[in-house]
């Protein structure tokens, strides 16, 4: 028998592009430092990217360049197991069993297929079943804790609420049901709208990519949005707060306390904390850049890489999706 390796830590990312602030200081962060304590595997899950129809090209070179740039953020391949969905078909399979223990009415409440409907947006049914997926995408690992931003809570209640329903219809005690891991990580903000989360789709103006270059950080930084009419005199508004927020997550604490302290003696410009916000932006992409250049250089690499990488989270799976087989009764091609 393998030795199956037992996860405590699981997360995935989807492959949509460029990683920008945003989701470095609200997840990527925290997953490097996560590594240094626990068992962790990281997923790049390309299966849930198709929900929003992506284009075949834009999702491979998606999904390759997000494992590059997990890489060069500190995901330590010795220290984690980073794997591609698609290369582990056990996800689609638990998918389709975790199916038939979720009730419609439960994946129809789900706010983000709501909104979807809400905007008369076209969903298909992989859009709609999205969240079991995710279950899946949880449940294989059996690990305990799942790092998510809040936007997340919902499908992991679900997530929870299948595995306890496994655990009841076949009789069994098998998955321990997994917890969000609320962290210190940071929400950030959109720049040119700080009462919405920082995201791509609103917009050029709204978000900063993790590997932006220098000049263009500068020139966003300052176009950022400070003064919002409705803050109460003496208070910080949205926007100045999530300056105040960018500095601090880039590690600037000593210029955060003494720029607060000028803000609440009235002598802060906002120039002066948007330079700030910059200089401690371009520090940091300048150093990731280098990292993923060096990572980057070597494309053979890193296919061996991914496909190695997902091998090893594909034993755990696998091993997964057999035993739970073994208890709903169906058939598995063949004992490893
Ligand atoms: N749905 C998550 C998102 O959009 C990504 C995700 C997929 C995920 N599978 C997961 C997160 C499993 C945590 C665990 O951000």
């Amino acid at each position: 028998m393998n030795q199956l390796k037992n996860y405590e830590v699981v997360s995935c990312i989807q492959p949509s592009g460029d990683i920008h602030i945003g989701n470095y200081f609200g997840a990527v962060k925290n997953w490097v430092a996560l590594q240094e304590k626990y068992q962790c595997v990281y997923g790049v899950v390309d299966l849930h990217a198709m929900t929003r129809n992506s284009e075949p090209k834009a999702l491979q070179s998606n999904t390759d360049q997000m494992v590059i740039d997990l890489l060069a953020c500190g995901i330590d391949p010795n220290k984690s197991t980073l794997f591609v969905q698609s290369l582990i078909p056990e996800h689609t399979e638990l998918t389709w069993i975790l199916s038939n223990l979720t009730n419609f009415g439960e994946v129809s409440r789900q706010t983000q297929f709501k909104n979807a409907q809400k905007h008369n947006e076209s969903t298909s049914a992989g859009f709609f079943t999205y969240p079991i997926l995710q279950a899946a995408d949880i449940l294989i690992y059996k690990a305990k804790y799942v790092p998510v931003g809040d936007d997340q809570r919902q499908h992991l209640e679900l997530c929870r609420k299948i595995a306890e329903r496994f655990n009841t219809r076949y009789e069994v005690d098998y998955f321990d049901l997994p917890e969000a891991m609320y962290t210190n990580s940071s929400r950030i903000m959109s720049l040119a709208d700080p009462s919405q989360k920082m995201s791509k789709t609103k917009g050029e103006k709204h978000f900063i990519r993790l590997f932006e270059e220098a000049e263009t950080i500068r020139k966003k930084v300052n176009a950022a949005v400070t003064d919002s009419g409705d803050t109460p005199e003496g208070e910080m508004s949205k926007g100045v707060s999530n300056l105040f927020t960018i500095l601090g997550a880039c590690g600037k604490g000593d210029e955060v306390i003494s720029l607060t302290n000028d803000f609440y003696t009235n002598q802060l410009k906002y120039t002066q904390l948007k330079e700030a916000v910059s200089e401690a932006l371009v520090e940091l992409t300048t150093g990731l850049r280098t990292r993923r250049s060096e990572i980057q250089s070597d494309v053979s690499l890193i296919n061996d890489t991914i496909r190695e990488m997902s091998e090893k989270a594909r034993k755990t799976a696998r091993n997964t999706v057999y035993e739970v087989k073994k208890h709903v009764g169906i058939k598995s091609i063949s004992h490893f």
